[in-house]
C-alpha cells in the first residue's frame, strides 16, 4: 500500500510526557508549553488529565492548565477522562475534547484504573453518551497493545476487542499504545492487521513509547499498512506511572524527521519544534531525548547559530 500522504500528530507531551515528571512542574510551564506547541505547528495537543491527584499528583493542576491556555481556533486541546467525576470536571474547565482509557491487558486495567477491562468499558460507556449530550468529541485509548508490564505478552485479539468495544460506544478514533514500547515492526502490523479487521483503518492512531528503542521503526511499519495519526511527545518526555521503566513515548520532533524524508506532510515546523524541546528540556534540567533535537542543536552550535 502508498504510504499516507498527510499524517495528524497528536502531541501528547503536556500529559503523557509530564505525567510522570516526580518535580513539580508550574502550571505556567505547563500553560507556555503547550503555546510554544501551538506556534510550532501541532493542531491537536494532549493538554491534561482530569484524574485522580492521589494517583497522578503532576495532573492534579488540571483545571488551571485548561483554563490557563490560550486558545488558538485551530487546535484542539483533548484531556483524559477515566470516568464521570473527570468529565463533568474537565466540562465545568471549559474541555470540547476528551480521552477514555481502557487497556488490552486486565493486570494493567487493575493497577491504571483500579478496575477490570469490563468495568471500565460500563464506566466509559455512559461518560461517552454524556460528552456526546454536551457535543464533546470522544477519543478512546488502549494500552498495552503490544505487552503488558505485568502479564507479559498481549494477544492481538484482545486488543481489537476492546478497540471495537470504545469505537461501537462512540469514540471517534482508537489510539494503540505500546505502553512499554517493547513492540517490534512485524508484531505492530499483525496487531494492526488484527484490530483493522474489527475497526476501520483511518480510525486508528499508533500511540508508541520508545523504551527499546524500535518506535520509530513501529510507525514505519503502521504507515505502510495505511495509518495515518500518530501520538508523540514533544522531545521525547515522558514515561507511565504505573508501567516501571517505561520512557517517554517517541520524539515529535524524530517523527517530523522521518515525515519529511518521506515527503509525508504533517503541518509541522521542525525548528521551532526543536526550539520547544530544548526549552521544556531546560526548563526539567535535562536534554532532549530526541536524537533528530539532539543532532540538530549539535549541528546550530558547530554552525554558530
Ligand atoms: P479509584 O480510587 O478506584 O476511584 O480510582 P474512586 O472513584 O474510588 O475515588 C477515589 C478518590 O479519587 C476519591 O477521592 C475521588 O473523589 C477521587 P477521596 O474521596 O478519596 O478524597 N477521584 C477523582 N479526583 C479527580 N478526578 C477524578 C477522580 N475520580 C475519582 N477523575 C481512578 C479510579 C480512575 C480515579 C484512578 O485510578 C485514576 O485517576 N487513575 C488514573 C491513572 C492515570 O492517569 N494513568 C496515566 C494515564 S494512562 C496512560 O498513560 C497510557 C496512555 O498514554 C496510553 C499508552 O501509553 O499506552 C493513555
Ligand atoms: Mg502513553
Amino acid at each position: 500500500m502508498a504510504l499516507p500522504s498527510k499524517v495528524r500528530i497528536v502531541e501528547v507531551g503536556p500529559r503523557d510526557g509530564l505525567q510522570n515528571e516526580k518535580q513539580n512542574v508550574p502550571t505556567q510551564t505547563k500553560i507556555e508549553l503547550i503555546r510554544r506547541l501551538g506556534e510550532a505547528g501541532l493542531r491537536s495537543i494532549e493538554a491534561t488529565a482530569f484524574v485522580s491527584p492521589k494517583w497522578v499528583p503532576q495532573m492534579a493542576d488540571a483545571a488551571e492548565v485548561l483554563a490557563g491556555i490560550e486558545r488558538r481556533a485551530d487546535v484542539s486541546y483533548p484531556v483524559l477522562t477515566p470516568n464521570m467525576k473527570g468529565l463533568e470536571a474537565a466540562i465545568v474547565a471549559g474541555a470540547k475534547e476528551v480521552a477514555v482509557f481502557g487497556a488490552a491487558s486486565e493486570a494493567f486495567s487493575q493497577k491504571n484504573i483500579n478496575c477490570s477491562i469490563a468495568e471500565s468499558l460500563e464506566r466509559f460507556r455512559p461518560l461517552v453518551q454524556a460528552a456526546k449530550t454536551a457535543e464533546i468529541k470522544v477519543r478512546g485509548y488502549v494500552s498495552c497493545v503490544l505487552g503488558c508490564p505485568y502479564q507479559g505478552d498481549v494477544a492481538p485479539n484482545n486488543v481489537a476487542e476492546v478497540a471495537k468495544a470504545l469505537f461501537d460506544m462512540g469514540c471517534y478514533e482508537i489510539s494503540l499504545g505500546d505502553t512499554i514500547g517493547s513492540g517490534t515492526p512485524e508484531k505492530t502490523k499483525a496487531m494492526i492487521e488484527a484490530v483493522a479487521r474489527r475497526v476501520p483503518l483511518k480510525k486508528l492512531a499508533g500511540h508508541y513509547h520508545d523504551t527499546w528503542g524500535m518506535a520509530i521503526a513501529n510507525i514505519y511499519a503502521s504507515l505502510q499498512l495505511g495509518v495515518s495519526v500518530f501520538d508523540s511527545s514533544v522531545a521525547g518526555l515522558g514515561g507511565c506511572p504505573y508501567a516501571a521503566g517505561a520512557s517517554g513515548n517517541v520524539a515529535t520532533e524524530d517523527v517530523v524527521w522521518l515525515l519529511k524524508g518521506l515527503g509525508i506532510e504533517s503541518g509541522i515546523d521542525l525548528e521551532k519544534l526543536i526550539d520547544t524541546g530544548a526549552w521544556i528540556s531546560a526548563e526539567l534540567g535535562r536534554e532532549p531525548v530526541s536524537r533528530v533535537a539532539r543532532a540538530a542543536l549539535a549541528k546550530r552550535a558547530a554552525d554558530g547559530i
